[in-house]
């Protein structure tokens, strides 16, 4: 077990960016549930135990607390917000609730600097986010720094190695925060930075290896950044044992299928078997107009491919997929979880048993700026790397209403013009995602002397920081202006660009 930093979760929507700040410093972290025992932190060599934030007041009836014994350790502690309460409250200081949140920024004003603020100076901005407060010490504990509204923001039982912040050192409006995680990771916990990307790939893998012995191993390549990343790793690890799947669903990019065969193919020489299954999946589609019903038909029909083709690779034990840690941690709800189904989002989720399959997950401990990080130094290409998101469903949920051939070639030539401008000015990597929506909708227009009556695309560019919610892009508007004169130009059938402005809420990024 590699030392480890735990993160225990209270269900602060910022639980995953402490973890990801942990990272950041090189040192392994894990976020745990708020009720693990003492006896599992300790099984799993945990050298520093975090506390995060919470929606909930300490004195709530079912507020989440943790189990006592983790104060008894022996390891440092460091609770962030609720987590501070929770010290209060478990350690016999006092923690008043108060009906009002505060909330945004403050400036701290630390008396002593300790440990937690060695080499930073001695006025800081911090972001605040909390309702209850602390106005009795723990006994052993003295307050190291205040805020206008509170004279606890941080506080320190240096003995027993105790710390305590009231602002969210996490998130970057707190100036300097990732020192001061930095801080307790390394001068108060004294862990090893021994995460590092290539400590990771030379463990992950030893790790396939074991896992796989001279087993098969089938993965479904999507051209997306997760299963390059692991088509990639599992490569290295087990070489010609790995048999990549990738389904032409004729919902593709242009050029999108001959991109993925050559990078794949001849680049890294793995084995890729193209399924060609466009008539298929078009031809189900035919007339078919309510999203819901496209996604799901989509969905099926690509499990229904996926599953032929690896029975006519012949025996497999092993699906390798390309899950995340967000994907794995059992994250807290408390109260309403805004997260819920707006779009059914397809995968091969049932696949493994049903085929009585063992799954292999080689990214299953990393975030996305991580497997970036391999991706990189595995080889792959920044294009590959840093590639935008596309849905699964692809076009098929980007040309409104029913699907076309001809349709979906209008759409395929017009976003590939808006992806050749947005790489040439630098665009494509600096928003989240850049597309074209087909809109059956003609209008009017002129071309040369000739009256034209001709489809409609919309360009949708957002910034995001998860898709949860985004923001329209402001983009230069000669750049604008370049890609819907390109457009109208170059494509045929197409009389007219417009620009979606809508951020999400609530209107969602993609259009169906
Ligand atoms: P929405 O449209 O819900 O999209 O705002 C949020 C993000 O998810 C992507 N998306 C999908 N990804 N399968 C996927 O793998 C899907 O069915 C799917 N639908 C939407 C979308 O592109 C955006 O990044």
């Amino acid at each position: 077990m590699p030392q480890t930093i735990a993160v225990l979760d209270f269900g602060s929507q910022l639980t995953q960016v402490i973890a990801r700040r942990i990272r950041e410093c090189q040192v392994y972290s894990k976020i745990y549930h708020y009720s693990t025992p003492a006896a599992t932190l300790r099984a799993d060599n945990v050298v520093g135990i975090i506390l995060s934030g919470g929606p909930q007041s300490v004195y709530a009836k079912k507020a989440p607390h943790p189990d006592r014994e983790i104060f008894n350790l022996g390891v440092p502690v460091l609770g962030i917000c609720y987590g501070v309460q929770l010290m209060g409250h478990f350690l016999e200081g006092d923690v008043e609730h108060s009906q009002e949140r505060e909330y945004g920024h403050g400036v701290l004003s630390i008396q002593r600097p300790g440990k937690l603020f060695a080499g930073l100076p001695r006025k800081l901005r911090v972001w605040n986010s909390h309702g209850d407060k602390l106005t009795k010490l723990p006994p052993g504990f003295r307050a190291i720094g205040t805020t206008e509204n509170s004279p606890f923001a941080a506080i320190e039982d240096a003995r027993r190695r105790f710390y305590g912040i009231q602002f969210h050192p996490e998130v970057f409006h707190t100036e300097r925060g990732v020192d001061m995680i930095r801080n307790f990771l390394l001068g108060i916990c004294g862990a090893k930075q021994d995460w590092t990307t290539n400590d990771f790939i030379t463990h992950a893998v030893e790790k396939i290896r074991a896992q796989v012995g001279k087993g098969r191993v089938i993965l479904g390549l999507s051209g997306g950044v997760d299963s390059s990343v692991a088509a990639a790793l599992l490569h290295k690890a087990i070489g010609k044992q790995l048999t990549c799947v990738f389904v032409d669903n004729g919902l593709l990019r242009k050029n999108e299928r001959e991109y993925v065969e050559k990078l794949y193919q001849r680049n890294f020489k793995i084995d890729v078997r193209v399924v060609d299954a466009s008539s298929l999946f078009l031809r189900r589609l035919k007339g078919v107009v309510e999203p819901e019903q496209k996604r799901k038909i989509i969905g099926r029909t690509f499990v229904e491919i996926f599953q032929r083709s690896i029975r006519s690779i012949g025996h497999t034990e092993y699906l390798a997929q390309g899950t995340l840690y967000p994907d794995v941690i059992e994250s807290v709800s408390i109260g309403n979880n805004p997260a819920s189904l707006i779009k059914t989002h397809h995968n091969v989720g049932g696949l493994p048993k049903r085929m009585k399959l063992k799954l292999v997950e080689p990214l299953r401990e990393l975030f996305k700026d991580e497997v970036r990080q391999v991706g990189t130094a595995l080889g792959l290409p920044r294009e590959v790397v840093w590639r935008q998101p596309f849905p699964g469903p692809g076009l098929g949920v980007r040309v409104m209403g029913d699907l076309t051939a001809e349709k979906l070639e209008i759409l395929r030539n017009a976003d590939a013009v808006l992806q050749e401008e947005m790489m040439t000015s630098g665009y494509y990597y600096k928003v989240w995602q850049s597309f074209c929506v087909f809109l059956p909708v003609r209008t009017v227009g002129v071309f040369g002397d000739e009256r034209t009556y001709d489809y409609v695309i919309a360009i949708r560019i957002v910034e995001s920081i998860d898709a949860m919610t985004a923001d329209w892009a402001r983009l230069p508007h000669e750049l604008m202006q370049k890609i819907s004169s390109r457009i109208t130009n170059e494509v045929r059938g197409v009389g007219r660009v417009v620009y979606d402005v809508s951020s999400k809420p609530p209107a969602t990024i993609e259009w169906e």
